[in-house]
């Protein structure tokens, strides 16, 4: 399949076009790069399980351009005006009842529908003028880490799917907060993302985070977002996590620094221990930087055959670091060393 790159001057109006006539075009998000469907087409979700190599049980958000239109795709309620007064547009999903109009195949087969409006402006105006509500997986090839940049989806996507567009680089690097509004101003967070639990609990919800987002489920166990089960964000190699002993911890770090078939993700603070493989994922404290540089970090390594594994700190879990959590951790397949 011949794919139309978009650079940055292009007019949205071809890839407008292709989304509301059944292709896929990936677009620019604040988030990550999503794969575009019009998801009012069954056909066109069928096309994206296929371009992505997902499973076809694990559901699909749809963008909107705004909050107002989400009540003509799902039924909407107190809970949902809260939050979308709060923090739409933004990284933020929500998962509500769906309504006829919206296609099961859209949904994994499931009664509910995820929701999200999103505030990359390239991503408002495509979604604007396609006219109709745009289902987007993350635009990578299922199990690798989502795409951050245009390169990243060029790399999974070309040949696969219509069209690309150049949006640079994703302001925030990790995919948005999906949660469940239950009753009352009570959420159920099923991904953390770059709307944090904080940010929640300050506006006055209160937040139960599903077990999902820290832990492995057991083979039989059925995750709220069936996305969750899958293998995610995995390089080629195995990704093992350190905590304890923070002295202990940079030993060790240091150490596997300087061996060939290993690399290790250290703080810039740490320029001093660059080894062979080394990558340096921001400053001690800034999560921002952080979130924003891991999917590119966790895909650099596949560029290097000899690394057969990578070391990193398990990071801390509050604000944007339960995000920076979850997304490393399962990319270690839950494989973590007490020091
Ligand atoms: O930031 C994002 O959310 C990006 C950009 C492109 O918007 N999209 C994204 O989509 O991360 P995806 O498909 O990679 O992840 C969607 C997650 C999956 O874990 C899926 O299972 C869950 O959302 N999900 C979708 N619909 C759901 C539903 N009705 N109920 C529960 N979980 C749902
Ligand atoms: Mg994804």
């Amino acid at each position: 399949m011949k794919t139309i790159l978009f650079d940055k001057n292009s007019s949205l109006e071809q890839a407008a076009e292709i989304i509301k006539n059944g292709g896929l075009v990936a677009f620019p998000t604040e988030t990550v790069y999503g794969l575009g469907a019009n998801a009012l087409d069954a056909s066109a979700a069928e096309k994206t399980y296929k371009a992505k190599g997902r499973p076809s049980d694990n559901p699909l958000i749809i963008h909107l351009a705004s909050a107002d239109d989400v009540e003509k795709y799902a039924y909407v309620n107190e809970t949902f005006n809260e939050i979308a007064k709060l923090f739409m547009p933004g990284p933020i999903t929500v998962v509500l009842p769906k309504k006829e109009i919206i296609p099961k195949t859209v949904t994994g087969g499931l009664d509910t529908v995820a929701v999200r409006i999103p505030s990359n402006e390239t991503a408002r105006k495509l979604i604007s003028l396609a006219g109709v509500p745009i289902s987007a997986p993350s635009a990578n090839i299922s199990g690798r880490p989502s795409c951050t940049s245009f390169d990243h989806v060029v790399e999974d996507m070309y040949g696969r799917i219509d069209g690309i567009i150049d949006g640079g680089d994703s302001a925030i690097g990790l995919e948005s907060t999906i949660v469940i509004p239950c009753d009352g101003m009570h959420l159920k967070l099923l991904r953390p993302g770059g709307i944090t639990v904080e940010m929640l609990c300050d506006a006055g919800f209160t937040v139960e985070i599903d077990k999902v987002v820290t832990q492995k489920l057991s083979d039989n166990e059925r995750p709220l977002a069936p996305g969750m089960k899958y293998r995610h964000y995995s390089p080629r190699a195995k990704v093992v996590l350190l905590e304890g002993n923070e002295e202990k911890i940079k030993e060790f770090l240091y150490s596997k620094a300087n061996e060939n078939d290993t690399a290790v993700i250290l703080y810039n603070e740490e320029l001093d221990h660059a080894g062979k493989n080394t990558v340096y994922i921001g400053s001690k404290d800034d999560e921002k930087t952080q979130a924003k540089l891991l999917f590119s970090l966790l895909r650099s390594f596949d560029a290097n055959k000899d690394i057969k594994t990578v070391y990193a700190r398990v990071p801390s879990t509050k604000k944007l670091g339960l995000a920076i959590y979850n997304r490393l951790v399962k990319a270690a397949g839950y494989t973590v060393i007490e020091l």
